[in-house]
């Protein structure tokens, strides 16, 4: 890290002064935020990464990273140094390790072009669309790549922790960067955040098997007075969930509010060639292992992860990844009884 860098090429990294307002508001938390920022730059500069880059793999928030850089984030500092000192620390730890094989860039596979087709649907529409399809298919990578080549296009994810009304809510309003602490004023305030760019926005939910029923009913209405799209995306339980939750009362008047229900269960075989392709792979045999894996639950993901095992244990022997590697992989991962 000590050694000379030459920086030119890599404009975007300058460390600019904050304003004085910001120096006096941050007085505790400044001398760290000096120290992390200078390092993060520094990582960045000798990998030659950009924000977006560093944003991605330290998993800051879109907006808040480049906001602590450049010394202008509007909330407290103490977490976000925090969470930036320990990825530090971790890529730190990993320059000392072998390079840890990465997973193949965005495949435009089939079942992500319905996926988008259908995002893009209630993005035009202003519509309620339900996407259910199983399990490592591809569902959050496709939203996560809508995300980045539309605008207007938020991504919130919800856990068993963030299920509730409210809590739905705060994760709501950190995707979309809104400041309200006031809990009265919240749903108001994403509510303007979603209209404010004239009907063209897109709210996906992921993960959205784990909302409560109060949860989904308020996603409606956001969709009903802003006009905005709204994209549940989950396993099977999101729309069973929808629709029991509608029988009980207007049920035509709210299953009418569905636009889409893009439904699937088991992947497209050429999503699999095509993404056994992007990892590389050629060899019949190991074509043939490696289909058998993603037709299992978990699919294109089992793929992926096996196959980082197996380049991690080829690796170690300075070799290109053969059929063994991956049959030891998939052996040494003990998940066949998930299949
Ligand atoms: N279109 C794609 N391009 C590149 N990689 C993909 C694609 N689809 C899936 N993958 C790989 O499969 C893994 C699982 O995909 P993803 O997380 O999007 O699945 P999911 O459908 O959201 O699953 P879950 O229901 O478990 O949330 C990803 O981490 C990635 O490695
Ligand atoms: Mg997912």
């Amino acid at each position: 890290m000590n050694k000379h860098i030459d920086t030119r090429p890599y404009s975007g990294w300058e460390q600019p002064e904050p304003e004085q307002a910001f120096i006096d508001k941050h007085a505790d938390d400044l001398e760290d935020w000096r120290q992390i920022r200078s390092q993060v730059a520094e990582i960045a500069i000798a990998n030659g990464w950009t924000k977006a880059e560093v944003t991605r793999r330290s998993g800051a928030k879109d907006g808040t990273f480049s906001q602590w850089f450049s010394g202008t984030y509007p909330g407290r500092l103490e977490n976000i140094n925090k969470q930036l000192r320990n990825w530090v620390t971790a890529v730190i730890e990993a320059a000392g390790m072998p390079e840890i094989p990465t997973s193949p860039a965005f495949v435009k596979t089939r079942i992500s072009s319905e996926i988008a087709q259908t995002l893009q649907w209630a993005q035009m529409t202003a519509d309620l669309v339900i996407i259910t399809v199983a399990a490592g298919i591809g569902k959050t990578m496709t939203c996560r790549h809508y995300r980045a080549t539309h605008p207007h296009v938020f991504h919130a994810t919800i856990s068993p922790h963030t299920k509730t009304v409210h809590g739905m809510l705060v994760e709501l309003a950190s995707e979309l960067d809104v400041h309200e602490n006031n809990p009265s004023r919240l749903t108001r305030a994403i509510g303007a955040k979603l209209s404010r760019v004239g009907g063209g926005s897109l709210l996906i939910v992921d993960e959205a098997q784990n909302l409560v029923d109060d949860a989904i009913n308020q996603l409606r209405h956001f969709s009903d007075i802003h006009q905005c799209g709204i994209a549940l995306v989950g396993n099977e339980e999101v729309y069973s969930r929808f629709v029991a939750q509608v029988k009980g009362r207007s049920y035509a008047q709210l299953k009418r509010r569905i636009g889409k229900h893009l439904k699937r269960q088991k992947p497209y075989a050429e999503d699999i060639a095509a993404f056994i392709r992007a990892w590389g792979v050629t060899d019949p045999e190991c074509t043939r292992l490696l289909t058998g894996i993603g037709l299992k639950g978990g699919a294109l993901g089992q793929i992926d992860k096996t196959m980082k095992l197996a380049s991690m244990i080829a690796l170690g022997d300075n070799r290109e990844v053969g059929i063994r590697d991956i049959e030891a992989a998939w052996k040494n991962r003990d998940v066949e009884d998930m299949a």
